[in-house]
């Protein structure tokens, strides 16, 4: 096939008719669960009672930072949810999967919020302004095409699977590590649905999709950056360990390059030659990894 030439229709028709297979998968093995059984209610007070103060909080301030984040961006999916709606239109199959995924997500942003506010972890009424401010914020998917939201998107939920999973391992906090496992397995599911279409584009327009690819790698960043204290946050997460350009590199990038067999495949001489940019940019990942993590020693 002279995969450059694929036109764009029959690219769209490939990736929905494949969407149909994952959701299908997707809802055999997604399993419902409820936000009110992860939380300890006995342990909630009335805030009018008793103020909120920082030292009720008996998380560090890695892992509230870490949390925080992470709950903004699963209060925002309205915004991604119209963002990936306007590139892969908002049809058929694709409007099913949006709007589940946008409601799994919801269910996340509600077991979270429950969680902290209940435990005292953050002051409920910043959790709130940033809440909106987040939203109001909402989501631009920038100049990305169908394709690019594909492979941005695949990194983005193994991404978040892999912050919740380490953040409730280094939370010493096993009512938050079990919800943190329980949204990652939600997480993991997301990942496949997205990684599984970024598959079939790899096999119907090999060129077109390194090319996002590469892309998508040489420039990812976590959705929150409109979050308030993104930066400062990031920082204090990626300095403790439980997500950094290191961990993004061997617990994100690695698994799903392998997964797509992207540095074993036949790949026209057009992707092979985006291929090997792609090996650059991951030496140089490599590289800035290692000074970040000699720097947090
Ligand atoms: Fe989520
Ligand atoms: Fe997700």
């Amino acid at each position: 096939m002279t995969t450059a030439l694929v036109r764009p229709e029959l690219l769209a028709e490939h990736l929905t008719a494949r969407l149909e297979t994952a959701l299908a998968t997707h809802l055999e093995r997604a399993q419902a669960w409820y936000p009110h059984d992860y939380v300890p209610w006995g342990e909630a007070k009335d805030f009018a009672e008793l103020p909120f103060e920082e030292t009720q909080s008996r998380l560090s301030k890695e892992v509230r930072a870490s949390v925080q984040l992470n709950l903004l961006t699963e209060d925002n999916l309205p915004g991604y949810h119209g963002a990936i709606s306007r590139v892969m239109g908002y049809t058929d199959v694709w409007r099913t999967w949006l709007d589940r995924w946008t409601a799994e997500e919801g269910r996340h942003g509600i077991a979270l919020r429950d969680y902290l506010t209940v435990t005292r972890a953050v002051d409920p009424a910043v959790l709130e302004d940033e809440r909106m401010a987040t939203m109001s914020g909402g989501f631009d998917a920038g100049d990305r095409d169908g394709l690019r939201v594909i492979a941005y998107v695949s990194m983005q939920e193994l991404a978040t699977r892999v912050a919740h999973r380490n953040t409730g391992r280094f939370s010493d906090d096993p009512g938050l590590d079990k919800l943190l496992a329980r949204i990652s397995t939600d997480e993991n599911l997301h990942m496949v649905l997205y990684r599984d279409l970024f598959a079939a584009a790899l096999e119907v327009d090999p060129v077109a999709a390194m090319q996002a690819l590469l892309t998508e790698v040489v420039g990812f960043a976590m959705p929150g950056t409109g979050i308030p204290g993104f930066v400062r946050r990031a920082a204090v997460v990626a300095r403790a360990g439980i997500y950094d350009l290191h961990v993004h590199r061997e617990q994100v990038l690695s698994p799903l390059l392998g997964y797509w067999e992207i540095f074993e495949r036949d790949l026209p001489p057009e992707a092979d030659a985006v291929r090997e940019q792609l090996a650059l940019v991951l030496s140089e990942i490599d590289r800035r990894a290692a000074k970040q993590r000699a720097r947090s020693a």
